[in-house]
């Protein structure tokens, strides 16, 4: 089984993804560490995040082991992410290792922006995971908070406003459910609760999946 999850920073498709995979059985990967990774890769060169031939090469260069990371999950990274993430040549670049990780024997579940509409569009189920602006800046302040980083949620509400409009508006791949995707509103449901009202979608979209 494919399962596609996507939605905007901090919607709790990440957690979702992860306990999704152990349940299942199947690899995850967190589609966003890749953009996170070429982003790191120009900081760390001295290049500017815009410079498309700096982040395509960097993006063609991209294996595995730079996923493993601790500096590509703080709240900076996010950000110069959001900003590679718009190159044309940079999601070209990307979508040959996407596509391969979801080609792994018995399926995958990927997480990001696009899996739904670009990168896996033939995925058996893709959810559409969203919670409100407020409760995503929450989140994401908790998390940045047990990380030991800075959190001053208004300017991190600011933040996902900003990057929310950079990948919705973007001309490649923006940021939009897939016309097959569910929807899953995560604002007012536990971790727990989300990962029961994922696994019934799962298993409404198998059935219809198995029905003539
Ligand atoms: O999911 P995240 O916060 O780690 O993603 C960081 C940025 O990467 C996000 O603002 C947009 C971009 N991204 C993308 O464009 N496509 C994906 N499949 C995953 C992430």
């Amino acid at each position: 089984m494919i399962l596609a999850i996507d939605g905007p920073a901090a919607s709790g498709k990440g957690t979702l993804g992860k306990r999704l995979a152990a349940h299942f059985g199947l690899p995850h990967l967190d589609t966003g560490l890749l953009y996170r990774a070429v982003a790191l890769s120009l900081l760390e060169a001295g290049q500017d995040l815009t410079d498309e031939a700096a982040a395509r090469r960097a993006a063609e260069g991209l294996t595995a082991t730079a996923l493993d990371d601790d500096r590509l999950r703080g709240r900076a990274m996010g950000e110069a992410a959001s900003v590679v993430a718009a190159l044309p040549p940079v999601r070209a670049a990307l979508v040959e290792f996407q596509r391969s990780f979801a080609a792994s024997p018995g399926g995958a579940v990927l997480d990001g922006r696009d899996i739904g509409t670009v990168i896996c569009p033939e995925a058996d189920v893709k959810l559409f995971v969203t919670a409100s602006p407020e409760e995503r800046a929450r989140r994401r302040a908790r998390e940045l908070t047990m990380r030991g980083e800075a959190a001053d949620e208004a300017q991190i509400l600011a933040d996902i406003r900003t990057r929310d409009a950079r990948d919705s508006s973007r001309a490649t791949a923006p940021l939009l459910p897939a016309p097959d995707a569910r929807l899953l509103d995560t604002s007012n449901l536990t971790v727990d609760e989300v990962f029961a009202a994922a696994l019934a979608l799962i298993a409404a979209a198998r059935g219809q999946h198995t029905s003539p």
